[in-house]
């Protein structure tokens, strides 16, 4: 516990935290648990909604973007019970049994929700839909799955031809295809599979490299005819589908738990035990970059659990180093790209991160706004086209204030990033961690010891 270390001011609507390390510094240890997957608790939601029969839910991720999810699915008639539960449950209306919403579907952050949402609507016979999301979601690209599902036959309108939101949608029947992504992108994959539900015939999608695959694991457990061509990265649902209900216990969220695995890597005499993480492969890249960073991550009592591997990791500090990592190893860990950024501050010799300009389209410019945040503290980057280069070789940051920019994963590494910070640093628009990480300050608040 800290005492003092940690401070949350609010003015309204903005959360500010204020971090002041101490000048013995601070180390992070214990064991602690992780949030659900973000991921699996959106196709849950979703799968339960649209199968026949109910659906039971351990684990669930209380964040705004699952709630957001919850909130669509609700307004189309289906029911969902308290999302507090310990086990919540999905009453599914079947497949083409969606109601007509008498309002706009409101995806807020989740690009998650909006884009696998849309598969559905456009494939849904007879009903109509509106559907928008917040400033960072009606600014992300949409043109990536309304193009697919054209090709499907599909008729969707947005602002600036088709490619924003808010999106209107007329569902109708569609015809299958064959779709070639350019980008690796399991929202884009996830989209066209579950327009392929509804749709005659064989849907498939290939990509040009493995995203992730929990889509295809939990179709496949809720009863579709799913073929996966991993080697090919090409998946073929036949429709029409029918699912049935199914219980699925959620694993904690990797992307959670690497701000912990960095924490510790980069913060002397640290030691954590993260129980109960999802490690699906397709989830693992930040494990690997990291232990090719010579970082000290050994995984524990790994087990699957239905359907999706699982295991506890335990993180010590240890004398980090750079390297360098691109291609297919990128759509494995893109959202924890920020954080290993900061990793790499501390680390001895430069980091270099290619082939990452997806996440410039993410909730926030992640490429820009790491670069400019983590400069403000006092470091170097050189933000690239298509990633970012980090010389490393830091002992300490300069305590300062940073932004958010309204975007959770920037705001909880740059959190992480103020413990090796001298002085005090300020985080704005620090209650974005909400998004995928409600609990994330009561944890730093009962890893830090000093
Ligand atoms: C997600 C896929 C990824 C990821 C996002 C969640 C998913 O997005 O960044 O946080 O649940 O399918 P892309 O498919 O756009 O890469």
């Amino acid at each position: 516990m800290t005492g003092s270390l940690l401070q949350l001011t609010s003015s309204p609507p903005h959360q500010q935290l204020t971090v002041t390390v101490p000048a013995e510094g601070v180390a992070l240890t214990g064991k602690i648990q992780v949030p659900g997957d973000k991921s699996i608790s959106h196709r849950a939601l979703m799968l339960g909604a649209i199968a026949q029969g109910e659906t039971r839910i351990q684990g669930l991720l209380l964040g705004e973007d699952p709630r957001s999810t919850a909130k669509c699915f609700q307004a189309m008639g289906v029911n969902v019970s308290n999302l507090e539960d310990e086990w919540v449950t999905v009453q599914g209306v079947g497949l083409g049994n969606l109601q007509e919403p008498a309002d706009v579907l409101d995806a807020g952050n989740s690009g998650t929700t909006l884009r696998l949402m849309l598969g559905l609507l456009a494939s849904h016979p007879d009903r109509f839909f509106t559907v928008t999301g917040d400033g960072s979601l009606r600014s992300r690209p949409m043109g990536r799955v309304i193009t697919p599902l054209q090709q499907m036959g599909a008729t969707i309108w947005g602002r600036q031809g088709n490619r924003l939101a808010p999106l209107a949608v007329q569902g109708q029947a569609l015809k299958p295809t064959h779709y070639y992504s350019p980008i690796a992108s399991a929202q884009v994959k996830s989209c066209v599979l579950l327009a392929g539900l509804l749709t005659d015939g064989a849907t498939t999608v290939t990509e040009p490299s493995l995203s992730r695959d929990h889509s295809e694991r939990m179709l496949q457990a809720f009863g579709a005819d799913l073929t996966v061509d991993q080697a090919n990265c090409t998946v073929t649902v036949n429709g029409p589908a029918t699912l049935t209900g199914q219980t699925v216990i959620v694993p904690g969220d990797i992307s959670s738990a690497a701000f912990w695995l960095v924490g510790a890597a980069i913060i002397p005499g640290s030691e954590l035990v993260i129980e109960n993480v999802g490690i699906n492969p397709t989830r693992t890249g930040v494990l690997e970059a990291l232990q090719a960073m010579n970082a000290d991550i050994t995984l524990e009592n790994e087990r699957l659990v239905t359907g999706e591997p699982v295991a506890d990791l335990r993180v010590r500090y240890s004398q980090l180093r750079g390297a360098t990592f691109s291609g297919d190893l990128i759509p494995r860990m893109i959202d924890e790209i920020p954080i290993l950024a900061v990793a790499a501050l501390f680390a001895e010799g430069p980091t270099v991160i290619k082939d990452a300009a997806e996440l410039r389209v993410k909730e926030s410019d992640r490429l820009a706004v790491m670069a400019a945040e983590l400069n403000r503290l006092g470091a170097n980057v050189t933000e690239l086209p298509d990633g970012l280069e980090i010389p490393g070789g830091l002992s300490t940051l300069q305590g300062t204030t940073v932004d958010s920019f309204t975007d959770h994963r920037i705001g909880m590494s740059l959190a992480i990033a103020a413990l090796r910070a001298q002085g005090t640093t300020t985080v704005q628009r620090a209650e974005a961690a909400a998004i995928s990480y409600p609990t994330f300050l009561a944890t730093l608040e009962h890893v830090c010891h000093h």
